[in-house]
């Protein structure tokens, strides 16, 4: 079978990375215009730059949780693309391997000024003065509000063409991905685990819980389709 995971934030929450909305998130208080957007790095890249190193070291820190872990394991058996909105790498550090970033990775920067410039940033910080190859500033390679979304020709052809599409921790508040949910037209099974909803998608099986409760069996069960 062909199985297409659309992810966000909530599944690593488990892992101790902090969500964007609801309870702890990291747009909290904080106006994610003054954080996340080029016309923030333009303004204040130290604060930028502090933002993603300090958000860096919290991935480095984690683990992949027993969720990461069950959809990795679903490729024992089926075709599996996770397409995830998150930055962090703990899908692939689980096993999974085809894995679409369309919000980016935080993992690695970029030249601010060439975007196809890249340097893998595991185990380092990005400083003010960390120029690329072509003497720009590096700036994290993630996707800024404002700047285009990666991948989309694909994620939606894969999401079109599955024939299983589970939804995991994401709040669908974020365009274009909240509207990719629609497209699963071909899945015999369509599922949503996140503790709450502001509304559940069309043709949607809504799991209410967490992560770590509802993937391993959903992904047990799928494993034996
Ligand atoms: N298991 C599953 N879901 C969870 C868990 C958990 N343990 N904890 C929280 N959630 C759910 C929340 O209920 C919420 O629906 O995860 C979702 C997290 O939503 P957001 O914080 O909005 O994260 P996300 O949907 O990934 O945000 C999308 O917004 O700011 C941008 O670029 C950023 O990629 C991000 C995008």
């Amino acid at each position: 079978m062909k199985i297409v995971v659309l992810s966000g934030a909530g599944i690593s929450a488990e892992s101790g990375l902090p969500t964007f909305r609801g309870a702890g998130g990291l747009w909290n208080g904080v106006r994610a215009e003054t954080l996340a957007t080029p016309e923030a790095f333009a303004d204040d890249p130290q604060r930028v730059l502090d933002f993603y190193n300090f958000r860096r070291a919290m991935v480095r820190d984690a683990e992949p949780n027993a969720a990461h872990r069950a959809v990795a394991a679903l490729e024992q058996r089926h075709q599996v693309t996770v397409v995830t909105q998150n930055v962090d790498n703990l899908h692939e550090r689980a096993g999974s391997t085809d894995v679409l970033h369309v919000h980016g990775e935080i993992m690695t920067a970029r030249s601010s000024r060439t975007p196809s410039l890249k340097l893998a940033m595991q185990d380092r910080d990005i400083r003010l003065g960390d120029l690329a190859e072509d003497g720009a500033q590096l700036r994290p390679d993630v996707v800024w509000f404002g700047e285009t979304v990666r991948h989309i020709d694909d994620s939606l052809d894969r999401i079109r063409a599955a024939d299983r599409f589970l939804v995991v921790g994401t709040s669908l508040q974020v365009w274009p991905v909240a509207d990719w949910v629609h497209h699963a037209v071909n899945a015999g099974e369509r599922v949503i685990v996140a503790p709450e909803l502001a509304r559940c998608p069309d043709g949607f099986d809504w799991l209410r819980g967490n992560a770590c409760e509802h993937v391993p069996r959903v992904a047990e069960r799928w494993l034996d389709a």
